[in-house]
């Protein structure tokens, strides 16, 4: 193990060789070691006061981090509590009855949590969590970016807490292997660079699991899309189009490609692949599949396209790829041009078209030498129907287009905006205003809305704009 600041805990001498314990001076404690040695305390935030670090490390001396990692959260606190309360009564350190607790919170949550980071994972309004080395972290809350009060004690206690997590998976994150993609136990997913490679001292990069499901209702709630933008959304997966959603980082792909994925009829097998698994299938029929890094020696990498391959040969009724994003393309295309329709995937692109480009870019990576040509077929005859969202300026997350891939012109693949927002402006909250517009053309697709029986809808749908 390299040294990100582990801790090197003194040997215990065997059990026999130690010495009795001496009486508890007062209640005993059931988390305080029975002979405390002495052990190198750690460092108390430098914002700390002085009271609040002498207390920290008189604490730490104290407590068995084996004894304590068994007691439930809520029982560790109030242990701490009480011990914290002994200590400053004995030592005569003044520190309020409310900042011995936030002192017992916050060793508690280092002993057994994320540290510093357990507060922002708490917070139900924050998404994500940024931390660009100890004392520069940043988080997203409510759809905007703000930089947050919380900081580790230095670099060597963000880089535990860093370790922490990728041990929590089986991963190692040290000097030799300094990038490492985790999740959390809730299913956050989490990156991790450390340093040489971060030059301000580990990254931490968080994007949490929403505890509340946001389906189409909700998103209609939140103005991602109206309810008629929605029914044409749910009638296209239903009629197992072929769809990519595409949009910036963090705009809410994801979390579409779960709403729309919930609508799959429950009789289909699906088969899902991803990097860090983050979609959450309702379905009973599901196997998850997840990419694997090389191992230290380079060797053991199964990469998105190895998996998409494989998938194939697992009898799939859809393949949702959770995001397109290198030579797997090509595998995708051509699973889609082969009875896998329905299947479902994001990508990053700034529009619809962009993401044409994108997707022959990839498939160019991914099949040596076809011509543009016959890309561009493949391409035009795989996709049915491309989603723009786009997470605006006010923080709201909005589908901004729906475009249908329609077919190819000479060298040009063809595409129609069915729905486009439009921007009209700003409310007195900065709230932006805008509306969505159908274009009145019958979509490429009509055949299939028809062959499912949803034509009809399709066209009431349209009625309601
Ligand atoms: N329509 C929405 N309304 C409000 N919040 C949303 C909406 N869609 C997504 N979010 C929140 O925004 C965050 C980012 O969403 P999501 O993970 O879906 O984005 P993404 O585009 O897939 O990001 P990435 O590019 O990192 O993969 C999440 O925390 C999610 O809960
Ligand atoms: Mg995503």
């Amino acid at each position: 193990m390299s040294g990100f600041g582990r801790r090197t805990e003194p040997a215990l001498p065997p059990r026999a060789e130690r010495a009795p314990p001496p009486p508890p001076p007062q209640a005993a404690v059931p988390i305080v070691r029975p002979a405390a040695p002495a052990m190198p305390a750690p460092a108390a935030p430098p914002a700390a006061t002085a009271s609040r670090t002498r207390l920290w490390s008189l604490v730490m001396e104290q407590v068995d981090p084996t004894l304590a990692a068994e007691l439930p959260g809520e029982r560790l606190r109030a242990e701490l509590e009480r011990l914290i309360h002994q200590i400053a009564d004995k030592h005569r350190i003044e520190l309020s009855a409310r900042e011995q607790a936030a002192l017992a919170r916050d060793i508690a949550d280092d002993m057994v949590g994320l540290g510093p980071l357990e507060p922002l994972l708490a917070d139900e309004t924050i998404t994500d969590i940024m931390v660009n080395g100890p004392t520069n972290i940043y988080v997203e809350a409510r759809g905007k970016l703000q930089k947050s009060d919380v900081r580790f004690r230095d670099s060597a206690h963000a880089a535990t807490i860093a370790q922490k997590i990728a041990a929590a998976v089986g991963r190692r994150v040290d000097e030799s292997s300094p990038m490492v993609d985790a999740r959390l136990a809730d299913g956050s997913r989490v990156n991790i660079v450390l340093p040489p490679l971060a030059l301000d001292g580990p990254c931490i990069s968080i994007r949490k699991f929403a505890r509340k499901r946001i389906d189409f209702a909700r998103m209609v709630e939140f103005g991602s899309l109206t309810a008629p933008v929605a029914r044409l959304l749910e009638i296209a997966a239903r009629c197992r189009l072929n769809i990519l959603i595409s949009g910036g980082t963090g705009s809410g792909k994801t979390t579409l490609l779960n709403a729309l994925s919930r609508l799959i009829d429950h009789s289909e097998r699906i088969v899902t692949i991803e990097d860090a698994a983050e979609l959450q299938l309702q379905q009973p029929h599901v196997v998850r599949l997840e990419t694997r890094p090389a191992n230290l020696e380079g060797k053991g990498e199964i990469t998105q396209r190895d998996l998409v391959k494989n998938a194939l040969r697992m009898r799939p009724d859809r393949i949702i790829l959770g995001e397109v994003r290198g030579p797997e393309a090509f595998d995708m295309l051509q699973a889609m041009n082969t009875g896998h329709d329905g299947s479902l995937g994001t990508l990053h692109a700034n529009s619809a078209r962009d993401a044409l480009i994108r997707v022959e870019n990839m498939v160019q990576m991914g099949s040596f030498g076809l011509p543009v040509k016959a890309i561009r077929t493949q391409i035009a005859s795989a996709l049915d129907m491309i989603i723009q969202i786009e997470r605006m300026r006010d923080g709201t997350r909005r589908v901004i287009q729906v475009s249908e891939v329609r077919g190819l012109e000479g060298e040009v693949i063809t595409m129609n905006d069915l729905v486009a927002f439009e921007y009209e402006g700003e409310d007195s909250q900065g709230r932006i205003r805008g509306r969505y517009r159908a274009a009145g053309i019958r979509p490429g697709f009509i055949a299939r809305l028809e062959y499912f029986g949803l034509d009809r809808a399709w066209l009431a749908a349209l009625e309601e704009f």
